[in-house]
Formats: C-alpha cells, structure tokens, sequence
C-alpha cells in the first residue's frame, strides 16, 4: 500500500477503508504527513478559530464501575461531592463572564439529581444565552427528550471503544448495545452528538481504532473526543501500560480527515501526558478545547486519571493561559457559539 496516497485521498476524498486505516495507523513512518493533511483538512473545513467550552465537573458521584476510571464505585479513596443546583448555575455565570458561549455539564452516572433538577438547572443556564452541552452518561429516550426540551443543545457520550467484548470486559455490567441505542436516540432527538475513544486501552488493537473511527463516520458525529488510556493507581487498571499519546494523537488526525467539517476537542488527557499535548492537538486537526471553570478542591477530586492538568489553577488563569496558547499558534478564540456547520 502506498500510504503517502492514501492520506492524499483521505485529505481530499475523505473516505478509507478499514485496512487503509490499519496500515496508516502501524506505519510511523508517515506520522508527520499525517498530521500536516489534518491540519490543513481542518484549516479548510472548520477554519482557524477555536471554539472554548467551560467545562464544569458538577458531581464525581458515579453508580458505575469502568475499569480504567478513577470516578468508579468501587474506588473507595476518593472523597465525593456534588454541587448544588445554585452552585452550578454561579459557575455558568462566571464561564459566561470569561467569555465562554458553551458550558459543559459533565458528571459521574448517577441518580445524584431528579430529572426536575438537572432540567431545572438547564433552563436556567440557557437563559443565560450561553449553549449547553451535557456529558452525564446513559438515560432512557424519556429523559434525554426531556433535557433537550429543556434546551440542551448538545451531549457527549464517548463510545470508548467498538469492541464489543472489549467494552464489556472494561464496563462491568454496561451493555455496549445500549450504549450505541444512546446515541441514536441523542441524535434522532436532535442533539449535536459527541462521541469518541480510549487509546490504549488494554488488549486493543489497531483494527479495532480503525473500526472506531468508521463506527465515528457511520454515526454522523458532530464531535469525537480522543484520548490516550491513563492508567490510575486506585483502579484495576493501575498495571496496565496506557500513554499512548502519539497513537491517541494519530486517531484524532485520521478524525479530522474522514470527518472533515465536525468539531474535535484538544483532549485534556493529551496534554496530561505532554506539556504541549493541546498545542500538538491543535496543529494535527483540533479545533476545540475545554477549559475547566470548576472551582477549589472540586477540580482535583474530579480525579478520572493521576497527572489530569489544571487541578490546582483557577477558571481565571485557565482562561488567560489557554488564550495565550491559542494566540501563539497564530489561531484565534472564536466568539460564536461553535455549532458544527455542517459541509453538504
Ligand atoms: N484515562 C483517560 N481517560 C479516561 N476517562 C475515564 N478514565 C480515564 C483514564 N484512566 C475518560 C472516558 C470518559 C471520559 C469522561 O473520561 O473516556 O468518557
Ligand atoms: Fe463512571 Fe464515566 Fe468513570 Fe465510567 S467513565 S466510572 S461511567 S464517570
Ligand atoms: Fe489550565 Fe493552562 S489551561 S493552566
């Protein structure tokens, strides 16, 4: 295989098969041509601004038991919260005030609030103006269509993986199935709908990824989010290898060449593993980042993986920093809100 064709064809055609995308993914011969076309399909497509989401991490409460997090029941060392209602609405207020258009509402999946609660919650944000996105896991069809009457525009829900015994080995008691019923029942709703994957994860191969970015393509996603596995010491993952950042980062690029006009984050993961993992992120297809606008103690107890950026800086300076990084790239905050325009 000509692999220096086949990103040609990626770049300008947007369509690989399964085994194109292995072999670019086993090749690191090609990582830099790779990321170059990325950039390029994401200057052309999605241009270069970047869309900011204030991400606020409302409760670490989590009923589930995913092997690789550190939100997970079972783990015991964790100290848990939950913010109240008005403390949640405070910190939409402040994101709004650093200039965010979108807040992120991302918690653990739990029964922690009635669903009066969070479409309290919601309603009070949007009036606000500012565009809501929600990332609290798996509801029925009743509930999701109960949030976005509420107004919620937009809900992250990462595949992790499309292996489906792989998932079921990671997501003790998750049916994969499910899961994938989820998101088409977010988008038949009409949610932009995130997704996206584990890098690394144990006993993950290459053709599953490439499986992942097909299932990403097949989806219609308005969002993927690609992370690198971190491996965390208070879960029973705490052996395995994970940081496969470059891998992570070679996903998130053939994304961005099959899925040229959505929206890809700079995952926080990225940069947790390499000081400039954003930067890179940005510069090979990105053109979103979720800056946190939790505040105090709460940041750090939001303990997903060790080594997670930003656990001890304030919404304020997370705001500045990120603007500089983006500035020094040549790139520019975007004002709008960052739907997905979609090409087509
Ligand atoms: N390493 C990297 N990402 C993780 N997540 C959970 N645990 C880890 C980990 N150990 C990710 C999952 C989840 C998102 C909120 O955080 O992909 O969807
Ligand atoms: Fe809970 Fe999500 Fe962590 Fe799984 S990945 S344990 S559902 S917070
Ligand atoms: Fe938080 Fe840079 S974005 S310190």
């Amino acid at each position: 295989m000509d692999l220096e064709l086949l990103i040609d064809r990626a770049e300008h055609e947007h369509v690989l098969t399964k085994d194109e995308i292995t072999a670019l993914l086993k090749s690191k011969a090609i990582n830099e041509d790779l990321y170059a076309a990325a950039d390029r399909v994401r200057c052309r497509y999605v241009g270069d601004e970047v869309h900011l989401r204030g991400l606020i991490e409302f409760s670490n409460i989590c009923g589930q038991n995913c092997l690789y997090c550190g939100l997970r029941r079972d783990n015991t060392k964790i100290e848990r919260y939950r913010l109240a209602a008005e403390v949640i609405v405070e910190l939409a207020m402040k994101a709004k005030e650093y200039g965010y258009r979108t807040v992120v509402l991302q918690s653990g999946e739990a029964k922690c609030y009635t669903m009066d609660e969070m479409t309290d919650i919601i309603r009070k944000i949007k009036a606000l103006d500012l565009a809501v996105t929600l990332s609290i896991g798996e509801k029925s069809r009743e509930e999701y269509a109960a949030l976005k009457t509420a107004g919620a525009d937009r809900y992250l829900l990462r595949i992790e993986t499309t292996d489906k015994a792989l998932y079921q080995a990671m997501d003790p008691g998750m049916s994969w199935d499910n899961r994938r019923r989820c998101l088409r029942d977010l988008k038949e709703l009409g949610f932009e709908v995130g997704s996206g994957c584990l890098v690394g994860l144990p006993g993950q191969t290459l053709e599953s990824l490439a499986d992942d970015i097909l299932f990403f393509k097949e989806l219609d996603a308005d969002m993927i989010g690609v992370g690198p596995f971190i491996p965390n010491n208070d879960t029973p993952l705490s052996y395995a290898a994970g940081g496969e950042f470059e891998l992570s980062l070679k996903v998130m690029a053939l994304v961005r060449l099959l899925l040229p006009d959505i929206n890809i984050p700079a995952t926080t993961a990225m940069e947790s593993l390499r000081e400039d993992g954003r930067i890179v992120a940005l510069k090979s297809g990105a053109n979103v980042v979720m800056p946190n606008v939790t505040e105090g103690d709460y940041r750090r107890l939001y303990a997903l993986y060790p080594g997670k950026i930003c656990v001890n800086d304030t919404p304020g300076h997370c705001r500045v920093c990120i603007t500089s990084k983006i500035e020094g790239l040549g790139r520019k905050v975007s004002s709008d809100y960052g739907f997905r325009q979609k090409c087509k």
